[in-house]
């Protein structure tokens, strides 16, 4: 009934259609030409509105993290503290595509009535594509957003994410788009450019162009990988205080717990997002406690269980939350990496379980809350820890030849990859961007497992960095 309303609403050309969610109580009335009342239409809310109406005013809030926050790592981050999340990233175009879209939308993205308040994250940069996905969602979240912070290679080829920064009339027609045609309101995620004064007339660009919210990642785009270091919590705040309509966001340097009032208090934001901060702890947002990594693997499964979720997500979360735990039981490490099934990824986490309780019991909690020669707080490896990543050495790395091999290989594969697209069509770029990532990722996936690169890669990276992180190991091998 409710939606023959929105029907009836638009076909007389209402000025938005309304959706569950976004609806302020306060009502206007629609008249047919006859000027018969026919039904109260509700107006979109915006800005502060939305957030405390709709979103609840969140101040927790987790981050949409490609393969990372799908369905059932919303349903335990929700338990844990998270106030609103994002799904990962969705291509629009490969959303909306017309013939292969379902397939698309089939594998990546699913959600109930419970995974709410929920926004749905795009790529785009075309206006009509980022529509045409948005509309497929807009009775299924809260809100859309718009992904301007990607720095990935595949985001610099595909021509989305943070290298739209540069192109100010595109951005604004994106968001301009959503806001004037989608029943729900937009958002912007972004990065930070090298000057606040730059950052900040970004920003008000964006919130001219109707985002109704704002994420500032304080990070440049060049800052990844090897080079992601600190974000800049100053630029946030410039932001944050030149920008008054809508609700800013803070996003990076968000290792523990205490860190979320840090940075709400240094930079004024609304709430503060986290992504890495949540993948290695899934309660970071609830406590300053660091939970035991095997219950949170076990709960995360058990999650699973009820939410289908693929097996290179699963792997790929237990990973990173038994990150400190898999270097003291190589051997489950090496199972783990190559579980080909769900029930053996039970097995071997049930495994692990009891392994690191007996290791508590005969090694005890101690060194618990004191810090290491680096001031990073020391924490017993059966409990989640924050990732650190590490830095590349001067020489980039290059001194290290124990596995050159493997590093040429993966450069080969780049390049060849490089010389298909200059030969494909469009739609041939895409796929065999993604047959990249996925070679990357399956390579990655066999590093991590032996232990030989950082974790942090697995899901959120590229080729280079993947060889760059190949070859920072090699100089310490
Ligand atoms: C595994 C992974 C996947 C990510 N995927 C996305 C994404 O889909 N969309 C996006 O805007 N940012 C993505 N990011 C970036 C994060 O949302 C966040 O901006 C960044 O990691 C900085 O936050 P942090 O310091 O809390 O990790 C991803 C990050 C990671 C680690």
């Amino acid at each position: 009934m409710f939606i023959s309303f929105i029907a009836c609403a638009r076909a007389l050309g209402s000025t938005k259609a309304v959706l569950h969610g976004t609806l302020t109580p306060v009502t206007m009335t629609v008249t047919n030409a006859n000027s018969t009342t026919i039904a109260p239409v509700r107006q979109k809310l915006s800005g502060y509105d939305f957030y405390r109406q709709v979103l609840g005013s969140p101040r927790y809030i987790v981050a949409p993290m490609v393969d990372q926050s799908e369905h059932a790592w919303r349903v335990l981050s929700r338990r844990y503290g998270g106030q609103l999340c994002y799904t990962p990233m969705f291509h629009a175009r490969m959303f909306s595509d017309p013939v292969n879209g379902h397939k698309y939308r089939a594998e990546q993205w699913s959600t109930d009535a419970q995974d709410r308040p929920l926004i749905v994250q795009f790529c785009a940069n075309e206006p009509e594509h980022l529509l045409s996905a948005a509309k497929l969602v807009e009775s299924d979240c809260d809100a859309v957003d718009l992904n301007l912070g990607c720095p990935q290679h595949i985001a610099k080829r595909g021509h989305y994410g943070s290298f739209l920064q540069d192109e100010w009339d595109l951005v604004h027609n994106l968001i301009s788009t959503l806001n004037t045609d989608l029943s729900i309101p937009v958002t912007a995620k972004i990065r930070v450019f090298p000057t606040i004064e730059k950052t900040v007339a970004y920003a008000k660009m964006i919130e001219r162009a109707g985002a109704q919210m704002l994420v500032v990642h304080g990070r440049l785009r060049d800052q990844k990988g090897h080079k992601t270091g600190l974000a800049d919590w100053d630029a946030i705040r410039a932001v944050k205080q030149a920008i008054t309509s809508i609700p800013v966001i803070a996003n990076g340097n968000i290792l523990y717990h205490e860190d979320l009032q840090r940075c709400l208090d240094y930079t004024g934001c609304d709430g503060v997002m986290t992504a890495e901060g949540n993948l290695y702890n899934p309660a970071i947002l609830a406590s300053s406690e660091l939970p035991h990594t095997w219950a949170m693997a076990e709960e995360y499964l058990g999650i699973c269980r009820e939410f289908p979720t693929r097996l290179s997500p699963i792997r790929a979360h237990l990973f990173k939350i038994l990150q400190p735990s898999l270097p003291h039981h190589t051997d489950l490490r090496t199972r783990l990496s190559k579980a080909g099934t769900f029930d053996e990824v039970w097995d071997i986490v049930a495994e692990l379980k009891v392994r690191l309780m007996e290791d508590e019991v005969r090694i005890g909690e101690e060194g618990m809350g004191e810090r290491d020669e680096l001031g990073y707080k020391k924490v017993p490896y059966w409990r989640c820890q924050p990732y650190f990543r590490p830095e590349l050495p001067a020489d980039n790395g290059a001194s290290g030849s124990k596995r050159k091999k493997e590093v040429g290989e993966m450069e080969e594969v780049m390049e060849e990859r490089t010389q298909q697209k200059k030969r494909g069509t469009e739609e041939g770029k895409i796929a065999e961007d993604e047959e990249c990532v996925k070679k990357v990722k399956e390579f990655a996936t066999v590093e991590v497992a032996s232990g030989r690169i950082s974790k942090g890669f697995v899901d959120y990276c590229t080729l280079q960095d993947v060889v760059q992180s190949v070859q920072t190991e090699n100089s310490r091998i």
